[in-house]
């Protein structure tokens, strides 16, 4: 795919305001690319010669990929209607997650620019849906992505919008990973992996759940995990659940 320095990419008026979006607005898209450059970005990828390469459009940012230090990464991008330009607290909440593990590497941010690891993949629900993983594939993916919101809820971190995890978890090749810590928050009751139940026991996966034997919720064990968040009662929740 081509892409284009951030040197010759000044040349051109028209790449630059697509850093702002969706009003193009100049002094908005220059901000963007003084951030990008200072966090190290070299160049952005084009999807042709008049458009940068969107890979994510949400309400509140576009993802756009670029190269730093050779490498291909994920650049997030405040939207100029989004009125929180700040990214120190996705930034810190990314952070956290990292620690344990969870989430795309962050490389640094500065407003109202992110820069973090790309993953490459589909999202789960599709990964589930279409791809037709075998069994253990499917469950060796799910028990991932649960013994993650278990590091996530011991951490005291919430993502927030882990009911949807067919948004925000994507079937990389060498695993799941949560992706967007943009609602994330400090909880002492953090809800991943009650989330990430509640969606691996929503009606779109039916199928999945069928093909995969899983057991019912027993409520009194998700009862207990909530009260503890200890290793035992996520352990005994996994087996029933027949995920181990
Ligand atoms: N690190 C990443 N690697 C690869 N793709 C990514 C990455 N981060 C985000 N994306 C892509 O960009 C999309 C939007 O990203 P994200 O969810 O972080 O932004 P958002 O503005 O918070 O979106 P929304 O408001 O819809 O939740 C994601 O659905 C995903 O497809
Ligand atoms: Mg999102």
């Amino acid at each position: 795919m081509m892409s284009i320095g951030i040197e010759e990419l000044r040349k051109h008026a028209q790449l630059i305001a697509q850093l702002s979006y969706p009003s193009r607005c100049p002094r908005y898209a220059a901000s963007v690319l003084r951030s990008v450059e200072e966090l190290g970005v070299d160049a952005i990828l084009l999807k042709d010669v008049e458009n940068l390469n969107l890979i994510g459009k949400g309400f509140r940012n576009i993802v756009l990929v670029g190269l730093r230090e050779g490498r291909r990464v994920a650049v997030k991008v405040r939207r100029d209607d989004y009125p929180e330009k700040s990214t120190w607290r996705e930034a810190r909440m990314l952070e956290l997650a990292n620690r344990v593990q969870v989430g795309p590497l962050l490389f640094g941010h500065r407003d109202p620019v992110l820069v973090m690891e790309l993953i490459e993949g589909p999202d789960l629900t599709r990964w589930l849906l279409h791809k037709w993983p075998s069994t253990s594939e499917a469950k060796t993916m799910l028990l991932d992505v649960a013994r993650q919101c278990f590091r996530l809820d011991r951490s005291g971190i919430d993502h927030g919008e882990l009911s949807d995890a067919s948004k925000h978890v994507i079937a990389a090749e060498c695993g799941p990973v949560v992706i967007d810590f943009g609602s994330a928050s400090h909880s002492i009751r953090p809800k991943n992996l009650t989330s990430f139940i509640n969606y691996l026991y929503s009606r779109p996966l039916d199928l999945v759940r069928e093909r995969l034997s899983l057991g019912e919720v027993n409520r009194r064990s998700l009862r207990a995990y909530k009260e503890t968040y200890s290793h035992e009662s996520l352990e005994t929740l996994l087996a029933e659940i027949q995920l181990l």
